[in-house]
């Protein structure tokens, strides 16, 4: 099996101070020694609550956080070490497309500069007329028209605004591609049609993406394998069907039991999620899911809870 991205043991920590005389030192562990891999031409996705860690994650993998600890290692190079401009270089191969497309969409850009952007800052070397026709094509490929190129980023719809965001990802035909909420701030209607463009692109291009979500819907429309995020931790990791249709871990479980029945008759709610997700802030030495779990007992508030592979591919943190 060829792995396009590996990840081991990668943490990234915030520190906060607070107080002017007694500093008091908290320690948010958003990415908290985290393995896995993804494999060359698979959508993997991740899933969690907010404020689990996911855009964290999605951010020190891009380099745009200094990981505090852990390796990251993409098409058999290890970048942590990278310099400055072999980071530049990688970008190149390595996108990713943010939930807000509008805030990342200079206001007082055409289309066609917002499109040039990718080519100026990496210095290709294009003639002036092939590049608009790379940017044409583009266009094309995320179901936008030549019309389109002279307006402004306001003049577009959402849905539309993130066909730009992902035309300036694809730009340079990158290998990998890695999408925070892409469809999260998108009316569902139109999620449906940005969801159905990435699995169009990830044929037609060879990609491999990295699918970033708190909408289980949405990942089990488009991941082929799962990790499950709680509190900074990976608690469950699987194929689509193993999760959806034999979670292991009862935060998996839970989580899915949220998910509105069709019919409300048939309700059949295991566990309830009840409260916000807790502070990542003096977290419980054993599960940090223990504070919400039914079936926790004394011995999960003391175990250290590890990923362990209970059935092929299929990954549980639960000592249960
Ligand atoms: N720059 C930052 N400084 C301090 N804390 C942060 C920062 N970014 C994120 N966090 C904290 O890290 C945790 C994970 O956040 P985030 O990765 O944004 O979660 P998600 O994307 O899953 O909603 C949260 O507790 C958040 O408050
Ligand atoms: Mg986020």
């Amino acid at each position: 099996m060829d792995k396009l991205i590996e990840v081991k043991n990668l943490k990234k920590y915030f520190v906060k101070e607070k107080g002017l005389i007694n500093k008091e030192r908290t320690v948010i562990k958003a990415v908290n020694d985290l393995s896995f891999f993804i494999k060359k031409g698979e959508t993997f996705g991740v899933v969690g609550e907010s404020g689990c860690g996911k855009s964290t994650l999605a951010r020190t993998l891009m380099l745009l956080l200094e990981p505090d600890g852990g390796e990251i290692i993409f098409a058999d190079k290890n970048i942590n070490k990278f310099s400055k401009n072999e980071i530049k270089e990688l970008r190149k191969n390595m996108a990713i497309v943010f939930q807000d497309p509008h805030s990342s969409l200079s206001p007082r850009r055409t289309i066609k500069k917002l499109l040039e952007e990718p080519f100026r800052i990496h210095d290709i070397d294009i003639e002036n007329k092939i590049l608009k026709q790379r940017i044409l094509e583009l266009l094309d490929i995320v179901g936008l028209k030549k019309e389109h190129l002279y307006r402004y980023p306001h003049e577009f719809s959402g849905g539309q605004k993130q066909r730009i965001g992902i035309a300036r990802a694809i730009a340079l035909n990158p290998d990998f591609l890695l999408l925070d909420e892409p469809t999260s701030a998108l009316d569902v209607s139109v999620q449906a049609q940005i969801l159905n463009l990435l699995q169009d692109l990830q044929k037609k291009l060879d990609l491999t993406m990295l699918f970033i979500t708190h909408d289980l819907g949405v990942i089990e429309y488009i991941a082929d394998r799962i990790a499950v995020m709680y509190m900074g931790k990976i608690i469950e990791l699987g194929t689509v069907d193993q999760i959806f249709s034999n979670p292991l871990h009862p935060y998996t479980e839970a989580l899915l039991s949220a998910i509105p029945e069709p019919d409300p008759e048939q309700e059949d709610i295991k566990i309830k999620l009840e409260g916000e997700i807790p502070s990542m802030i003096n977290l419980p030495e054993g599960c940090s899911f223990s504070s919400r779990c039914p079936l926790a007992d004394e011995k999960c508030l003391r175990t250290e809870v590890e990923l362990e592979e209970k059935e092929s591919g299929h990954y549980s943190a639960c000592i249960k």
